[in-house]
């Protein structure tokens, strides 16, 4: 088992990571200081494979149980989803101290969060990823959201939870897109802030894929400590957090104009591939360092090459983007691998040649 400790002052809070770890959960809760009720939010699928097994560690333990289930998908991250989910809390008389465990990939993470960050003004919470997406990325940093209308991810807070418990055994049940789309934000990490972890990755590829207990629990572990590392830093996105958009600039175009058929980390792997080409074609990431990136793109199961989607769409799509400065689009480009920097300098003309070529 490995722990990150994520230093955010009275904020600061652990994050386990190894096989089996669903079975010490209520060990866990107990050791920082929780007894009686909790909440477990998940959906239907989750439930149905690691539901039992968390309420049984967790009865066993002495805590009252109560599972809410959320149906699968994006669209679950809205007011109407997290208004129903008050009602079902009141209804159990869940109090101010009753801990909400968001057991689940990063869907449930983030609406558990919302809910958690904004009922009775803020209660415990506990994130159980169970997506590699989730593990390695969106269950740290504390960004919890819910989408309304033209606004993806913008109603939300900044809400740390008072533990994570990364059970790397669950990512067994994920199917091969699946784990593949969470490996494109680990890649990320490694290409923003560790060479040595990037090499890691390409080196232990095939151990990955055949999901290799010592290597998940080791890249879920550096991803989160990257992603901690840079949280701590900038807790609230104001700067240094910026260079986690790598590949989100035209990735989160590509997921909007695609309807969300590409997937989050599909389309982030296109979009890492497409910005790494435009800081190549400014002059400043050497091409072999592009066709390492696009290698294990390709190697992790990932998509490198844009899909048909309209250019038109996909540049207004960036234009929307939140990284928008003064009518100026913000890119985040890698220098080389494990390095990248932040310009606001890239021409409409040199995205549009880099798209279409
Ligand atoms: N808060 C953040 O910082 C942040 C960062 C990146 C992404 N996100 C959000 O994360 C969401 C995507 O998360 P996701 O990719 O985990 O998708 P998801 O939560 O929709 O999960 C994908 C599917 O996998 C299933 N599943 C989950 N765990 C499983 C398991 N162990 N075995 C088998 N099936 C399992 C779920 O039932 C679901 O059908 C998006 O809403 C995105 O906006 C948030």
């Amino acid at each position: 088992m490995k722990k990150v400790r994520v230093r955010l002052g009275s904020n600061s809070y652990n994050i386990h990571i190894g096989p089996g770890l669903l079975m010490q959960t209520g060990a866990r809760l107990e050791e920082i200081g929780f007894s009686d009720k909790v909440v477990i939010i998940t959906d239907p699928t989750v439930k149905s494979l690691y539901g039992n097994t968390l309420k049984q560690n967790l009865t066993s333990s002495g805590f009252k149980v109560l599972i809410l289930e959320v149906p699968e998908g994006e669209e679950q991250k809205s007011l109407e989803a997290a208004g129903k989910l008050y009602h079902e809390l009141t209804d159990f008389y869940a109090e101010r101290t009753t801990p909400i465990l968001a057991l689940g990939g990063g869907v449930i993470g983030d609406l558990t969060g919302f809910v958690a960050a904004t009922y009775m003004r803020g209660v415990p919470l506990v994130q159980i990823p169970t997506t590699l997406l989730a593990q390695g990325d969106s269950s740290i940093g504390g960004k919890v959201a819910i989408n309304h209308g033209l606004l993806k991810n913008k109603i939300g807070a900044f809400y740390q939870p008072r533990l994570t418990i990364s059970d790397i055994s669950t990512l067994k049940t994920l199917s091969p897109r699946e784990l593949s789309d969470g490996l494109a934000e680990i890649i990320k990490h490694g290409a923003i802030l560790d060479g040595e972890f990037f090499s890691y990755l390409e080196e232990n590829l095939d151990q990955i894929k055949s999901l290799d207990d010592q290597v998940l629990e080791t890249i879920v572990f550096r991803s989160a400590k990257i992603k901690a590392e840079v949280v701590e830093k900038d807790e609230l996105d104001l700067g240094l957090r910026n260079i986690l958009n790598y590949g989100h600039t035209v990735g989160h175009a590509i997921e909007s104009v695609s309807e969300l058929k590409v997937w989050h980390g599909e389309a982030v792997a296109i979009g890492m591939i497409v910005e790494a080409r435009i800081s190549n074609k400014l002059g400043i990431l050497g091409k072999n360092e592009v066709n390492r990136l696009k290698d294990l793109i390709a190697r992790a199961g990932l998509p490198t090459e844009l899909p048909s989607l309209e250019l038109e769409k996909l540049i207004q799509a960036m234009k929307h983007d939140k990284k928008i400065l003064q009518d100026k689009l913000r890119f985040v480009l890698p220098k080389s691998i494990g390095e990248v920097f932040i310009t606001d300098e890239v021409s409409p003309s040199l995205i549009e040649q880099v798209l279409v070529e």
